[in-house]
């Protein structure tokens, strides 16, 4: 054989090249993130379909406009949910809500930061589209690491009270 030779690469068909370098997921909502069969529980299934209609627009690399509002929307949305979440945790006292107070306060201050630098933005580069995917790894990172945290003391309270 011909050393010299180049060998053959592959070559991704043409409809794959156009995809971006690393797509963003979607998933489905799973039983073991229940926490509370209520305004919790609800939170985390809205944030879960809308960080998977958010996914689609990123992927397909649809409407940058939309982006952003959906973006804005998710961090109003998540304000919201943080408020109901950090009220649950002090009347139920969950010995560590403080922390998890200043989590969600960090989550949000991060958000605002690449909200800012995407709104900024009219004609979006690729490290724009990447970036898009952040505020949703942060709010997945938190469910996961620090949301679970409370789930037992959640729902012992809840049967103690009748929820
Ligand atoms: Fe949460
Ligand atoms: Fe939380």
């Amino acid at each position: 054989m011909n050393h010299r030779q180049p060998l053959p690469q592959p070559v991704a068909p043409a409809a794959d090249r156009d995809q971006p370098a690393a797509a963003s997921e979607t998933f489905p909502w799973l039983a073991f993130l229940e926490i509370d069969n209520g305004a919790i529980d609800r939170d985390h299934r809205e944030a879960v379909a809308e960080g998977n209609r958010l996914s689609e627009l990123l992927n397909h690399r649809q409407s940058w406009p939309d982006v952003v509002a959906m973006l804005r929307q998710a961090r109003a949305r998540s304000a919201r949910h943080f408020e109901t979440e950090d009220r649950i945790l002090a009347q139920t006292r969950f010995p560590e809500h403080e922390q998890h107070r200043r989590a969600h306060e960090h989550i949000l201050a991060a958000f605002d930061r690449i909200l800012a630098e995407l709104e900024a933005v009219t004609v979006p580069e690729e490290r724009h589209w990447q970036l898009a995917q952040a505020p949703r790894d942060l709010l997945v990172d938190h469910c996961l690491k620090d949301d679970l945290r409370f789930k037992s003391h959640v729902m012992q309270m809840g049967a103690r009270r009748g929820w």
